[in-house]
């Protein structure tokens, strides 16, 4: 289960990326917002972060104008790991060296190709397992309270 949420900025984006998840049979859960109109992206983006870290949703993805405020939001919430991403190779990077579990996205940033292009990479790239890399994401994820 994958989910999903935004605000205002981010709304049109994240029914695009529900018209891709539909495609590629993946099953989500849409936190909200539910409408256009303008909004508080933590009051949505929050509940999403805490669906990931309780292990409800196994990952989630974020949408506002920038990806700013929606990753500000969601790396508050203990075993978050959350990347805001405009480009392919990030997207294959924070999953393959980051094990990021959650991808914020600028609805005013990314185009809707790229974006569906960003998401089908994060989703299907798996992290590397490197002993390196779960070193440094150690070393990080230790400062949960
Ligand atoms: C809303 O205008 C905009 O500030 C918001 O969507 C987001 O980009 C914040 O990070």
């Amino acid at each position: 289960m994958i989910a999903l949420a935004s605000d205002h900025g981010g709304f049109a984006l994240k029914n695009e990326i529900r018209l891709l998840l539909d495609d590629m049979g993946l099953p989500y859960t849409d936190f909200g917002a539910d409408s256009p109109v303008s909004c508080d992206y933590a009051l949505f983006g929050v509940p999403a972060a805490k669906a990931v870290a309780a292990g409800k949703c196994e990952k989630g993805i974020l949408f506002c104008g920038t990806g700013a405020g929606m990753n500000y939001a969601a790396n508050k919430i203990c075993g978050i790991r959350c990347v805001v991403c405009s480009d392919c190779f990030t997207a294959v990077m924070s999953r393959a060296h980051n094990d990021a579990n959650m991808l914020a996205l600028g609805g005013r940033v990314v185009g809707v190709d790229l974006a569906k292009m960003i998401v089908r990479l994060w989703l299907e790239t798996e992290f590397s397992g490197d002993e390196r890399h779960k070193r440094r994401i150690a070393q990080v994820m230790e400062l949960d309270a």
